[in-house]
């Protein structure tokens, strides 16, 4: 530490005091093209780019940016305010940002218990990273079938759960929600916990409550691809501060979350080998403010769903995906299981003809890791192949999506909807009774 280092040149120096702190200026730390590159990317104006140069510049920046998370000095850092963001808008006691969703997974889980010779049950539809997290602390992933919902079915946990069971990690698929009702009652009759995989799924609600303050942990990935992203994020909701602690500890080994960091442990347990999932300040200065957008965000994608949802027709051969909660759904893709994988293709280039932003695997599809089947990063534990989850593996493969655009104007959704009802009456029959959009 500096200070430190001047107190000692200080006492070894007697009234001649020293000081090794660099005290001149020195070379700008700050990449001027590198920075510049960056702000391109959030396409200010030129005009605006011009001002920032013309700033970046001229500041000397001394020693440069000072970007870590902790000890600036400043009253509250850009994660700290992420952090309280989090904590207001989840109205929640308990929020960390981190690197990766990958990160808040693999805290989350350590946080609740998992460690080798675990098991922790998986959704079979969802992204890689919840298995994978459940590896990396030695635990084995369950795969645990979907339902029609393409969420994890509540109704075939009981026969998943072993004396090794130890938590339910269940993942909020596109914007979707699970039935978190049912999870949360087994979990609780069965002592077990439940960390729920957000990323997918962030300002979703069920039964009016926000996904991820329902478990005893949520994980979000903040990532640019993400309802709230900037580059590379993550952010951890923790139902407690018990269960906050452990969580900080697996993702902030250094013990920068600790009141004295390098204290002897405080009760048996505080302190385990960790690593660092700490989030950048750059980042945090994106995401603050992408956070805040969130609720508006969400808004938008669900009038606009709605807008086109209302206008579709029902048909024989189309199953529309059922929905656990359709008013907490966040509406940025519509999804639906024509009767077999041909029709899928047909109707998803249709769609595509028409202008409407559809995909559908097809027949031959590649490897995806969004389903259990290809998880092929898992393969390095006995637990491959895993038992086959014959829902997801139907489903996946029929499924259409469409992406639903938060600025539709109802102009727009009601042509995308009549372009929907012409392509399914071109290749299937309307029927009264079918299921409904939802
Ligand atoms: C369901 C799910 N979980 C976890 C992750 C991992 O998040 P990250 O890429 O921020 O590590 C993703 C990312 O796509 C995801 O979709």
């Amino acid at each position: 530490m500096p200070m430190e280092r001047e107190a000692q040149g200080a006492a070894l120096q007697g009234s001649q005091r020293v000081t090794t702190r660099v005290e001149t200026h020195g070379e700008p730390k700050i990449g001027i093209e590198e920075f510049m590159s960056i702000c391109e990317r959030f396409g200010f104006s030129v005009d605006t780019l011009e001002r920032i140069r013309a700033v970046v510049s001229e500041e000397d920046w001394g020693e440069g940016p000072f970007l870590a998370n902790y000890y600036s000095g400043l009253p509250e850092t850009k994660v700290q305010a992420f952090e309280r963001a989090a904590r207001e808008i989840f109205g929640v006691p308990y929020a960390m940002g981190l690197s990766s969703g990958t990160g808040a997974l693999h805290a989350a889980l350590v946080g609740a218990g998992v460690g080798p010779d675990t098991e922790v049950i998986c959704a079979a539809l969802g992204f890689f990273a919840t298995a994978s997290a459940v590896m990396l602390t030695g635990a084995t992933p369950v795969f645990c079938d979907v339902d029609d919902s393409l969420h994890l079915d509540p109704t075939k946990l009981e026969a998943l759960i072993t004396p090794k069971t130890v938590a339910i990690a269940p993942t909020h698929v596109m914007g979707a929600v699970c039935d978190m009702g049912p999870i949360i009652e087994v979990a609780q009759r069965r002592g077990l916990k439940v960390i729920e995989d957000c990323a997918q799924a962030c300002g979703a609600t069920y039964r009016g409550a926000y996904v991820g303050t329902l478990g005893d942990y949520g994980c979000f990935s903040i990532s640019a691809y993400k309802i709230v992203g900037g580059g590379e994020g993550g952010l951890l909701l923790a139902k407690s501060h018990e269960l906050w602690e452990r969580a900080a500890q697996l993702a902030e080994a250094g013990g920068l979350w600790r009141p004295d960091r390098f204290a002897p442990p405080r009760y048996a347990g505080e302190l385990f080998p960790g690593t660092n999932y700490r989030m950048s300040e750059l980042e945090a200065a994106v995401d603050v403010v992408q956070l805040r957008k969130m609720p508006d965000a969400v808004a938008r994608f669900r009038r606009a769903k709605r807008a086109i949802l209302d206008r579709l027709q029902t048909y024989r051969e189309i199953q529309p995906q059922r929905s656990n909660d359709p008013d907490g759904d966040v509406g940025y893709t519509l999804r639906f299981f024509p009767r077999d994988v041909e029709l899928s293709a047909r109707i998803a280039a249709d769609l595509r003809a028409a202008g409407v932003d559809a995909a559908a695997r097809g027949p031959n599809a590649a490897p995806d890791w969004h389903s259990y089947a290809y998880m092929y990063p898992l393969q390095t534990r006995s637990a491959w192949p895993p038992p086959a989850c014959p829902v997801c593996d139907d489903l996946f493969e029929r499924m259409v999506t469409v992406s639903v655009n938060q600025w539709s104007t109802d102009d727009h959704c009601r042509r995308i909807a009549d372009a929907m009802n012409a392509v399914f009456d071109k290749h299937c029959t309307r029927d009264d009774n079918a299921r409904a959009w939802r």
